[in-house]
């Protein structure tokens, strides 16, 4: 589905250059559960903002089903965004004036969906990550895993086909953050990509593939039990 060749990404600094990403490789395949671990500042949010086109890469190749998308112009990615990535923060990030049922909305309704059918569609969403009985309430009404189930379910309302996460139990209790990772697990097993970035080596048990990076480059990449072995 995706493939990144010779990824490099720099950020500048007055006369310093910070190489965030250097010569990264990565495929990911439709279906996949990918964790990525690595020391802070090893570049993992670089990483998931490059693969979710929310950052240009400052060198190498993107390819989206088999398209090379670097070239493209900003509103050509934009799009590419809308249709094929849902984002899940640490810091949950929903618009706080608006309700559950109207954060899940705001997604459909960049899409050009017809206002009813953009409201039975929140509300399917919002009981798939067992929301169904919070629709009207605020996010300083929810607690923290709420919080984070209707940020899942508004990153889920155009049916992306990745699902990226940065530390998405970041901010939570450990039981709060296994029903997010349960959440993330049930979805994959329903055919939804996800790639997830953590801190938590725990979390990577959810998923198949870890990959980890050191200084911008990947340092080890294969099926979790394996690389976890190397650590
Ligand atoms: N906008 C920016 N401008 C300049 N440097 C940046 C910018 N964003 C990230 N960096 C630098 O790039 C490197 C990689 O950052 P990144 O945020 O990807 O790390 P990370 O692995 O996600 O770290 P953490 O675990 O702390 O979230 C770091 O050295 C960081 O300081
Ligand atoms: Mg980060």
């Amino acid at each position: 589905m995706i493939r990144l060749e010779g990824i490099v990404k720099e950020y500048y600094m007055g006369d310093v250059v910070v190489r965030a990403l250097d010569s990264v490789d990565v495929e990911i395949q439709r279906g996949e559960f990918v964790s990525i671990m690595g020391p802070s500042g090893s570049g993992k949010s670089t990483l998931l903002n490059v693969l979710g086109v929310l950052d240009q890469p400052s060198a190498g190749a993107y390819y989206l089903e088999g398209v090379d998308i670097t070239q493209l112009r900003d509103r050509e990615l934009a799009k590419i965004r809308n249709q094929h990535f849902g984002f899940i923060f640490q810091a949950y990030n929903l618009f706080p004036e608006l309700t559950a049922l109207e954060n899940v909305m705001v997604p459909l309704m960049y899409a050009g969906r017809p206002r009813r059918e953009r409201r039975e569609r929140a509300e399917e969403l919002l009981n798939r990550v067992g929301m169904g009985h919070r629709l009207h309430h605020l996010p300083t009404q929810l607690s923290g895993g709420e919080q984070q189930r209707v940020a899942i379910a508004r990153a889920l309302a155009n049916n992306p086909t990745l699902l990226l996460a940065d530390e998405p139990t970041g901010n939570l209790a450990t039981d709060q953050g296994a029903e997010i990772m349960g959440i993330l697990q049930e979805l994959n097993r329903q055919g939804t990509t996800v790639v997830i970035v953590t801190h938590d080596p725990a979390i990577t048990a959810y998923g198949k593939r870890l990959l980890r990076l050191r200084d911008g480059k990947i340092i080890s990449d294969g099926p979790v039990n394996q690389v976890a072995q190397e650590a």
